[in-house]
């Protein structure tokens, strides 16, 4: 059923498993606001080719992991609908028209992938759907004209080019002006918003790691072995946090003169995730002086993390047991974004013009 309620789009690439960088960058806006919102959830498999065509099993399992993790954190398949890439034509069928409307070089541009084809030594050596997938995000998104996308930093330059298509798309086939404010693309005829993002409450989670050679902490990410898991058990909290790297100068982000808060994990994570603040600005400010050493601050960020994630193991527990409801609920998920999607599709050709023959696609 198509409700009139604002519509969510985000989603995750499945290169793996969500960690706490997800949770605090994005995860805790959807759990937020999906009773506000129509929030849809795409599990993008066709992005995680661009760099892992040869291992089509590891994306599989991936694709279930993350539906599950999706459901461990509280997303609930009753009220939103997390979804296969893949399995939504009408993303691709965007893709290829929207692929129209931005020349090469500007893709080539966009920042976010300028610095995987660093992070990933790529060189040169990339395959043509790997800036493909950019233009392919925007399609992921405009299919579902939602109001808001919540996503990490990270991804803005996307969502930049996606805000250029819309843009784009209105003035050409829909006769929107090209003086008009982004704020008013729907209301002056056209039929994509131009879209907002949403940032989450901390925008770059570090990583449990050491710096890197320029002294600055690394974001938490899998590739770069410096994550805590929302699948990690509580042994395994214990012994990443108990091995965390700690500045020897005992920086805590909060001296005097000392402007960067991210020299020093340790605090890094009590700031995001230790909810008792009194707590934490005592052990700073202890911390600082050398009254208290990091095996006590270590503790108790052990227990706040286990707190926040020891609800989320026992939804995971439930759900690894029960594989099919994981299935079903990514089968609902799928065919209310094709609903939505084709509609978007169908309208998209229309302004173009293309709308020869209507169709029905049917999912089993
Ligand atoms: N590129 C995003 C990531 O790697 C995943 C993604 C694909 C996405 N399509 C999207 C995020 C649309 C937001 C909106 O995390």
């Amino acid at each position: 059923m198509i409700t009139h309620k604002k519509r969510i789009l985000t989603g995750d690439t499945p290169t793996g498993k969500l960690h706490l960088g997800h949770y605090v960058g994005s995860v805790e806006n959807r759990l937020a606001l999906q009773d506000e919102y129509d929030c849809f959830f795409i599990i993008a498999n066709k992005h995680a080719f661009t760099t892992r065509a040869e291992r089509p099993d590891e994306i599989r399992t991936s694709v279930i992991e993350i539906a599950t993790d999706y459901l461990a954190c509280g997303i609930d398949p009753n009220k939103s609908c997390m979804f296969v890439q893949s399995e939504v034509p009408a993303i691709d069928e965007l893709t290829f028209f929207f692929a129209m409307l931005i020349p090469f070089n500007r893709v080539m541009r966009n920042p976010t992938l300028a610095q995987e084809i660093k992070d990933k030594d790529l060189g040169d050596k990339y395959p043509f759907g790997f800036p493909m997938y950019a233009v392919g995000q925007t399609a992921d998104i405009l299919a579902f004209r939602p109001e808001l996308v919540p996503v990490g930093e990270d991804q803005l330059p996307h969502l930049e080019l996606t805000r250029e298509v819309a843009r784009r798309f209105d003035q050409i086939y829909c006769g929107v002006d090209s003086h008009t404010e982004d704020k008013d693309y729907i209301t002056a005829g056209g039929l994509f918003p131009v879209i907002q993002p949403k940032l989450g409450r901390v925008t770059r989670l570090v990583g449990i790691g050491a710096p890197s050679a320029d002294g600055n902490l690394l974001k938490m990410s899998k590739s770069l072995n410096n994550a805590i898991f929302l699948s990690d058990g509580a042994d395994v909290v214990q012994k990443k946090v108990m091995s965390m790297y700690t500045d020897p100068k005992r920086i805590t982000g909060k001296e005097p003169g000392e402007t960067s808060p991210d020299k020093n994990p340790l605090w890094a994570f009590h700031e995001t995730f230790n909810t008792d603040k009194a707590w934490v600005d005592e052990y700073r400010a202890r911390y600082a002086a050398g009254t208290v050493g990091d095996v006590p601050v270590k503790r108790k960020l052990v227990e706040v993390l286990n707190t926040l994630i020891d609800p989320i193991r026992t939804r995971r527990q439930h759900f690894e047991q029960r594989p099919d409801d994981v299935i079903d609920a990514l089968r609902i998920g799928t065919k209310k974004a094709n609903a939505v999607a084709e509609v978007t599709l169908a309208l998209a050709k229309k302004a173009m013009k293309q709308d020869f023959f209507p169709r029905t696609l049917t999912l089993t």
